[in-house]
């Protein structure tokens, strides 16, 4: 019998690089209603799930990047967002990851 659990990734194009300035956070749609965070680190962009871990504020809408590091709002928790990792209290399950690639100034994620 065939492993059905097997997530199967695309391509999904959200915008030029342009679209992401250094260091600020924006927000992308994927195909099946989901949104993520997208942010720019000294020109590099990450992208994560938009979903705080802790209590689902939306840190594309209201969260604070500073360096790889981005602040929820609503209780003060951490995450570095290259990593998805929780850097500071009281996040403690990390965010999950998107692999971007940039083709010709357009910028897409691993979905
Ligand atoms: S909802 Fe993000 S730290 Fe609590």
């Amino acid at each position: 019998m065939t492993d059905t659990t097997d997530i199967m990734t695309s391509s999904v194009l959200i915008g030029a690089i342009a679209d992401f300035p250094d260091g600020e956070i924006r927000p992308a749609s994927m195909p099946d209603g989901t949104t993520l965070a997208v942010y720019n680190v000294a020109g590099t962009i990450y992208a994560t799930a938009d979903l705080c871990t802790h209590g689902e504020a939306s840190l594309s809408e209201e969260g604070m990047l500073s360096g790889k590091i981005v602040e929820c709002p609503w209780h003060f928790g951490t995450f570095d967002v290259t990593t998805g990792k929780p850097t500071g209290m009281p996040c403690t399950v990390a965010l999950r990851t998107f692999p971007v690639t940039i083709i010709e100034e357009s910028v897409y994620v691993e979905f």
